[in-house]
């Protein structure tokens, strides 16, 4: 497991700080970086003054939220199949978190896991030191270990959270995170979450035994077991791997990755969730990606959705038939609901599969879970399409530093990577991009493999683009540049990687660190 980034932590916070002295936060790193050779200086560490300065800073409503997050095994039932896997409590996904906009978060982590784990909140631009990164902004939770994270919510939005060790978030560790907005524009009878993934926990293998496989390379063979296997058309498997998985909306190669299930809220196509209204009604339906290798392209059949969010900020508002969405990425929609029973179908994007629910304002017979409504060819919506509502848009300003980012590696050694160069997690930021407190920042990732990948950065929404989705996640598909602009706002050290939780973990990963 040498490529695993943060599986075993190669360094805790105390090596971080420098032996675990005070230094007031600005603490050198080290003597030189592990590339290029350019000196360290200081950056921001976790435990900065200025971590808490700006966290006091932040709208607080003064309202504590308690909740225990035990993580720890358990099984879950797909149709008959028991899936032995780990999860946030008895049920996939946990139970939703929900809370109001500036509501303080006080969530103790109780690890009954056999493996060390953390929580990572995807979404909420939250303090550095709670972002829950092992190796970076804490030490990974042991068994039988607890941690209390504790912070302000003070975006409000679709997010979610899940474990930033190895690849946890590929079992059941994964969490719907609501924070209500106390001024909400928009008008609806009654809202639905919806978690989209790909299932092959304790369905013969975990995903550390897929890790394993795909480390191997396309070119080593012997992890494939030889056992080609596929009909015709579409993708071949090859052990837990998938070779030719192909779609046009993500420019070619679609996923890395075999699942026997497509799961909706936890539940397979094969006994589906049921969500019901009164015929009429208008929904906001909050879609999240929560899959390790998949993205989804989501419809319901007869209707057309309004998107209204992404990634937890207001979008213009925009029509759409299907969107797309890549793994961590989240949608909000608006959808005024016919009478009838009609399919809620969530396409694993050229892996010939689907997610699958019903949505039922009336009588009638459940629509057939092999469906494929039309809808999934019609206006078919990915976060580049839209524009940033008027109020979430940022300030004209140009970038006072630019930090062009390659995604680079491939399937053959499956040496995926930034800028040449594969994160290391003995060193996580020996080469981070520096920022400064106060600066328009611009990342510009330039997509150089045969493959998309949904990028990620914790800590901050960027506006993609001129007037684009203000997001934390956006998709590039092969040979694409997008600039991703900024405002240094939350000092400390963040993580930027790909959400596909295997190219992350084989090295597509780095950090953006404030200098002090
Ligand atoms: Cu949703 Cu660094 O992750
Ligand atoms: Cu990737």
């Amino acid at each position: 497991m040498s490529a695993s980034a943060f599986r075993v932590p190669g360094i805790s916070r105390r090596d971080f700080v420098g032996g675990g002295t005070a230094l007031g936060g600005a603490v050198l790193l080290g003597a030189c970086s592990g590339g290029g050779g350019q000196t360290r200086a200081s950056l921001i560490t976790p435990d900065d003054a200025r971590v808490g300065a700006v966290e006091d800073g932040r709208d607080a409503t003064g309202r504590e939220h308690r909740v225990t997050l035990t993580a720890a095994p358990t099984t879950l039932d797909l149709a008959g199949t028991t899936a032995a896997t780990w999860a946030y409590g008895t049920s996939v996904p946990g139970d939703e978190l929900r809370v109001g906009a500036g509501d303080t978060v006080v969530a103790e982590l109780v690890n009954d896991l056999p493996d060390p784990t953390s929580v990572h909140w995807h979404g909420p631009a939250l303090r550095n030191d709670m972002d829950g990164v092992p190796g970076l902004t804490q030490d990974a939770v042991a068994p039988g270990e607890r941690f209390t994270y504790r912070f302000v919510a003070a975006n409000p939005g679709t997010h979610w959270f899940h474990p930033h060790v190895g690849t946890q978030l590929d079992r059941g560790l994964y969490v719907p995170f609501v924070v209500e907005d106390p001024d909400e524009p928009l008008s609806y009878d009654e809202e639905w979450v919806g978690v989209l993934d790909d299932w092959l926990d304790g369905v013969g293998g975990t995903p550390d035994d897929v890790l394993d496989e795909l480390l191997q390379g396309m070119d080593g063979g012997s992890g494939h077991g030889g056992h080609g296997s596929g009909d015709g058309d579409g993708p071949m498997r090859m052990g837990r791997t998938l070779m030719g998985a192909a779609s046009d909306y993500l420019g070619g190669d679609a996923g890395d990755v075999y699942y026997p299930e497509y799961l909706v809220n936890g539940r397979p196509a094969g006994d589906p969730r049921t969500f019901e209204v009164a015929p009429g009604a208008r929904v906001r339906v909050r879609f999240v990606n929560a899959g390790g290798d998949t993205a989804f392209r989501v419809a319901l059949g007869g209707h057309t959705m309004t998107v209204t969010h992404t990634d937890g900020y207001p979008v213009e508002h925009r029509e759409a038939d299907a969107l797309l969405i890549g793994m961590g990425e989240r949608f909000d929609v608006l959808v005024t609901l016919e009478d009838g029973a009609f399919p809620l179908v969530a396409l694993a994007e050229g892996k010939g599969r689907a997610a699958f629910a019903v949505v039922r304002t009336g009588g009638g017979s459940a629509p057939e879970a092999d469906t494929r409504p039309e809808e999934l060819e019609g206006r078919v919506i990915v976060a580049t399409d839209l524009t940033a509502d008027e109020g979430a848009r940022l300030a004209e300003a140009d970038p006072e530093v630019e930090h062009r980012i390659e995604l680079t590696g491939g399937m053959a050694d499956f040496d995926w990577g930034l800028n040449g160069r594969r994160h290391d997690p003995e060193d996580p930021a020996g080469n981070a991009f520096r920022v400064a407190e106060g600066q328009r920042v611009r990342l510009t990732f330039t997509n150089a493999t045969d493959m998309w990948h949904p990028m990620h950065l914790h800590g901050h929404h960027f506006q993609v683009g001129a007037d684009g989705p203000r997001k934390d996640t956006v998709i590039l598909l092969p040979g694409q540049t997008l600039s991703c602009d900024f405002d240094a706002d939350n000092p400390g050290l963040w993580m930027t990687h790909c959400h596909n939780v295997y190219h992350g973990e084989a090295g597509m990963m780095g950090v953006v660190g404030y200098s002090a």
